[in-house]
């Protein structure tokens, strides 16, 4: 007990972990019946098939790891663990990104296990269909429909809605009967696994960011338009904008904020004295939990 609670404890974070082209795995344990390793590979690094008398448990912490067990590959994800029985080929490698695995061998193989085996090899990777294409494909298929929806706007300014009350119906048609069944199609189907994904891969804020430049470009735009005296098309471009920027404060608000009541004070307390440029009036880190976690934060 003593020992135990003087003993250093490391914490090793997935996104610090460095291998600077060294070694790609490093010994965290190495006992008689098992040795656990830390990996870190990028594309191009790997470890190469072999076929030792030991059994893997392979624990991906971050990004996506390509296994080879027998002769099948299988891709796992961070948070996803895999075991291959002793005597069966194994490999590991990272198609993308970067990938942190914990690798548990039992019982820990000799140097002469690792030499590489002649007859196991990667398979040939074969691309077959892809979904984004058929995302892309239904994309420009709607486009149309969404332009139609712009001009039908620009008519509105010059009339009444009574005048084009037919075309209005045609509209709504169109997104109930078109739009919204391709976005629900997306929700069922291609947004967990684009979830998965982010979850292994980090970029969850990526859209948000995205939002951002797109801001900066249409008021680049807007002044371009001022400085000509384009009226219709500086009109456009704050009626974008306007839409724009709303929907990106209320993602921002109803989805990303409540988030940050998950992080301990003290990263809240240092997050509230960057935002305020360091200034000595932050709050105490009661206050600093603050009215977020009042409402729906911490009930989520
Ligand atoms: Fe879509
Ligand atoms: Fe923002």
């Amino acid at each position: 007990m003593g020992e135990a609670a003087t003993a250093e404890v490391e914490v090793i974070r997935s996104e610090e972990v460095r291998s600077h082209g060294g070694p790609v795995a490093r010994t965290l344990s190495d006992a008689p019946s098992h040795r656990v390793l830390l990996l870190e590979l990028t594309p191009g690094r790997e470890l190469p098939p072999h076929r030792p008398p030991s059994r893997l448990i392979l624990c991906v912490l971050q990004g996506t790891a390509e296994l080879l067990t027998g002769d099948t590959t299988r891709w796992l994800l961070a948070g996803e663990v895999a075991t291959v029985p002793a005597g069966i080929a194994r490999g590991v490698r990272c198609p993308a990104g970067r990938l942190v695995a914990l690798a548990i061998v039992a019982p820990p193989p000799s140097a002469d296990d690792h030499l590489g085996d002649e007859s196991v090899a990667w398979p040939v990777p074969s691309p077959g269909p892809d979904p984004a294409a058929v995302i892309r494909s239904e994309h420009r298929e709607l486009i149309s429909g969404v332009a139609h929806l712009g001009l039908l706007a620009q008519r509105l300014s010059g009339g009444g809605v009574d005048q084009l009350e037919g075309e209005i119906r045609t509209a709504i048609e169109f997104l109930e009967h078109e739009l919204l069944p391709h976005a629900r199609a997306e929700e069922r189907l291609i947004y967990p696994k684009v979830e998965r994904v982010l979850r292994a891969e980090g970029q969850a804020t990526a859209a948000m960011e995205y939002d951002h430049r797109r801001i900066e470009g249409l008021a680049a735009d807007l002044g371009r338009a001022a400085a000509a005296e384009h009226s219709d098309e500086a009109r456009g471009l704050l009626q974008q904008l306007a839409t724009t920027v709303q929907l990106h404060f209320d993602k921002e608000e109803e989805l990303y904020l409540p988030l940050l009541s998950r992080l301990g004070p003290e990263e809240r307390q240092a997050m509230v004295r960057s935002l305020r440029g360091g200034h000595p009036e932050e709050p105490t880190p009661r206050q600093g939990a603050g009215k977020g976690d009042g409402d729906k934060g911490d009930t989520r």
